[in-house]
């Protein structure tokens, strides 16, 4: 399997791991997040929103929220929100964007195993945004989801997409050039310190996260009551290719997201 050098393959699970490396580099999250134009503003978070419809008078659930900037938004278009994460810096920063916002959010400190501790149909939306890759059980997350939802529920997931995970930056004389990992099918626990995990001295921050074939996610929510209603590898918007060409072609040329959109089977009720 072709990886990038800080990246291996590990035996047991991603998290307590991935939650301690998602607590030191909380800072180094928070200043991605503010970044005028950063891949997610670009590509993810426009297309996410498209999924997500009319929130207005919905109960919503926005699990490993961090800064919560759906849950926010959900709440500025009528929503009553609510929000989960284990890092206390990030929910921090999300009650600092709540109130800069002017609106409301109902947040709550805890990873996903807290689920179990909200009522049955709670919830109209329950979301997932770019945090399943450090869920160790998905299958009970998704059945704990789906206890959650009304009858008319939902939920909408966006992970980093499947092809992209690990991807390598090669150099050529024309520039970078992003090389795709081979063994698709090789998923599991890797350990890896690219991107934001660095501590303040420049030290990797060892995280964990699970790599997913699109079949595992798609029969983890079919295993757990759910009917996939949508499924999306979104492209930069007009704006966004204007903004940040590079990271629009790097998508373009391998999508950086998987979206998908699934409800309570009715057959299964
Ligand atoms: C890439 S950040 C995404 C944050 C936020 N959802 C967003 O889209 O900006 C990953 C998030 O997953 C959270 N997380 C990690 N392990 C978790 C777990 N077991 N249960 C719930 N959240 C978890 C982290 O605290 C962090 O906020």
């Amino acid at each position: 399997m072709l990886l990038p050098p800080s990246v291996r393959p590990v035996e047991g699970p991603a998290d307590p791991t991935s939650r301690e490396a998602w607590t030191r580099a909380a800072d180094n999250y928070l200043a991605h997040c503010a970044r005028a134009a950063n891949w997610n503003k670009l590509i993810e978070i426009p297309a996410m929103r498209r999924l997500l419809g009319e929130a207005r008078g919905k109960r919503t659930l926005e699990v490993g929220c961090g800064p919560a900037h759906y849950s926010v938004w959900l709440a500025q278009q009528g929503a009553e929100a609510w929000g989960l994460d284990p890092v206390a810096a990030l929910l921090e920063a999300a009650r600092g964007s709540a109130e800069a916002a002017g609106v409301e959010l109902r947040l709550r400190p805890g990873g996903v195993e807290c689920l179990a501790d909200y009522p049955d149909a709670h919830f109209d939306m329950v979301l997932f945004p770019m945090m399943l890759e450090y869920v160790d059980d998905l299958a009970s997350t998704f059945r704990q989801a789906n206890r959650l939802l009304t009858a008319e529920g939902f939920v909408a997931i966006s992970v980093v997409h499947p092809m992209r995970s690990f991807n390598v930056k090669h150099e050529t004389e024309e520039g970078e050039e992003l090389r795709i990992v081979s063994g698709y099918l090789h998923s599991g626990v890797f350990e890896w310190s690219q991107w934001i995990m660095r501590d303040a001295d420049g030290n990797d921050i060892p995280c964990r996260s699970h790599r997913r074939t699109i079949e595992e996610y798609v029969e983890a929510l079919i295993g757990a009551g759910f009917l996939i209603e949508a499924l999306r590898e979104p492209d930069a918007s007009p704006e966004g290719w204007l903004l940040d060409p590079r990271t629009c072609r790097e998508n373009h040329h391998c999508p950086n997201f998987l979206l998908l959109k699934a409800a309570k089977d009715a057959r299964r009720l």
